[in-house]
């Protein structure tokens, strides 16, 4: 009787959080969020990499030491103010340089190459602090909503936002991507919500043709572009 108990309410329990799925992302989110709040570490990758420019507060590059190439490297889960947004574009890329100083050694870890050929990745600095979260931390970026895995971003920002921050002490601060929209710039910027969730899905379904083939990768992203230009 009990065991039959159990397996009923197992079951409901399952069947309330495919309802949540489908029918309410936001809700399947959360849920996501609560299971793997703690496993969303990655361990840092065994090359090490050197800082040779910072070009402003979610982009840098780096210089592998295993094949001596320079790398450009966009910062996983979280959203710098663009440059030539007021006061925190110019914080922002200031406290990343002191984070990371030229010709420091860094470690990445979480590393992908993103939908436009970019890699992207966690920057452990040479102090072994990730930068990434340090910055979200401090609230000189925002934590970047639309990629998965950045669970513990999101917990990091609630945390500078309730301590007002950085961007988070200033009323005026706009959000980096809606900045873009209104401007119409940037890759990300042309993108709303709900489109760029459906980018991320898209990608990590065909991980394999992105790696593969860069002809490929490009259709995919005309193919994306033009979708969201109808939406
Ligand atoms: C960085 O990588 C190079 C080449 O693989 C290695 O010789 C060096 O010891 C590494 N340095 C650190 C700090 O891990
Ligand atoms: C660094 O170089 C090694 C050796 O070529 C390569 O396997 C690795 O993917 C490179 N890492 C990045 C981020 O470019
Ligand atoms: C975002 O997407 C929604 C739904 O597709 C659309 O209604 C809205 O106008 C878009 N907003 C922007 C700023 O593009």
């Amino acid at each position: 009787m009990i065991k039959i108990f159990l397996i009923c309410s197992i079951l409901a329990n399952l069947g309330i959080f495919q309802a949540a799925r489908t029918t309410n992302t936001k809700k399947s989110y959360t849920i996501s969020t609560l299971a793997s709040s703690t496993s969303t570490k990655h361990a840092p990758s065994k090359h090490n990499f050197t800082v040779i420019k910072v070009a402003d507060g979610d982009t840098i590059t780096v210089r592998n030491n295993t094949d001596r190439n320079l790398v450009r490297i966009r910062f996983l889960c979280i959203d710098a103010p663009e440059k030539s947004q007021p006061k925190w574009g110019a914080e922002s890329l200031k406290k990343l340089a002191e984070l990371l100083p030229l010709n420091s050694d860094v470690k990445l870890s979480g590393e992908k190459i993103d939908l436009y050929g970019r890699t992207v990745a966690e920057v452990i600095n040479h102090k072994g602090i990730n930068v990434n979260k340090n910055m979200v931390e401090i609230g000189m970026v925002v934590h970047y909503p639309f990629q998965k895995g950045c669970n513990m971003y999101q917990y990091a920002e609630t945390l500078a936002k309730h301590a007002k921050l950085g961007v988070w002490s200033d009323p005026k601060f706009e959000l980096p991507w809606d900045y873009r929209t209104r401007m119409g710039i940037g890759v990300r910027g042309k993108s709303n919500a709900t489109s760029t969730t459906t980018i991320t899905k898209t990608t990590n379904k065909d991980n394999s043709k992105t790696y593969s083939s860069n002809s490929q990768t490009s259709t995919n992203s005309k193919q994306m572009r033009s979708s969201r230009t109808k939406s």
